[in-house]
């Protein structure tokens, strides 16, 4: 299995386009999709990817929450394919912190993301899912659903202050752990 994952620039033909709504959640060409995106996630060490990162225009992404040095505080979960997702509400209670991206390597900006939101998604069994997520796995969520609708994180960063590189992100989470 290949792991090229989609650039920002390089590729924003896929990453900038709004991707399609998935029919046939059971054949196999979506079950290995989904299959593709859970492997590379986790060799990328994500905590979630995107279709539209590996080339496919379409509505799925994996959200595969864990603590590691770059995120000590992520909630530890099983990997879930979210499909055809909606927010359906989401809290006017904003909450910044740093993100960073597969498709955008090296930089780390500061994001301001509802601290609550309701989804409904359909899982990988073909079954309706509506969840209500806080903190980090709600900044997940909108995170990967913004690829979905061609947002990288990037474009929500609302000043050049708010941007830095991974190094000096490492540094700032080490002054957070001492
Ligand atoms: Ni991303």
């Amino acid at each position: 299995m290949t792991l090229s994952i989609a650039q920002m620039k390089t590729d924003d033909d896929i990453l900038r386009n709004i991707a399609k709504p998935v029919q046939n959640i059971s054949s196999e060409d979506i079950q290995n999709l989904i299959d593709r995106l859970m492997f590379t996630c986790e060799k990328a060490k994500g905590m979630g990817i995107a279709a539209p990162q590996i080339f496919q225009s379409k509505q799925i992404f994996i959200m595969s929450s864990h603590p590691n040095e770059r995120y000590p505080d992520a909630p530890v979960m099983v990997p879930v394919a979210v499909i055809n997702p909606k927010i359906i509400w989401q809290s006017h209670d904003f909450e910044k912190d740093w993100e960073g991206c597969l498709s955008v390597p090296d930089i780390r900006g500061l994001v301001l993301r509802s601290r609550t939101i309701n989804v409904t998604y359909t899982n990988r069994y073909d079954e309706k899912i509506e969840a209500e997520y806080h903190g980090f796995l709600a900044r997940l969520f909108q995170h990967e659903y913004d690829h979905l609708k061609g947002i990288l994180f990037i474009d929500k960063v609302l000043s050049e202050a708010d941007i830095i590189t991974e190094k000096e992100y490492q540094n700032v989470m080490m002054k957070r752990i001492i």
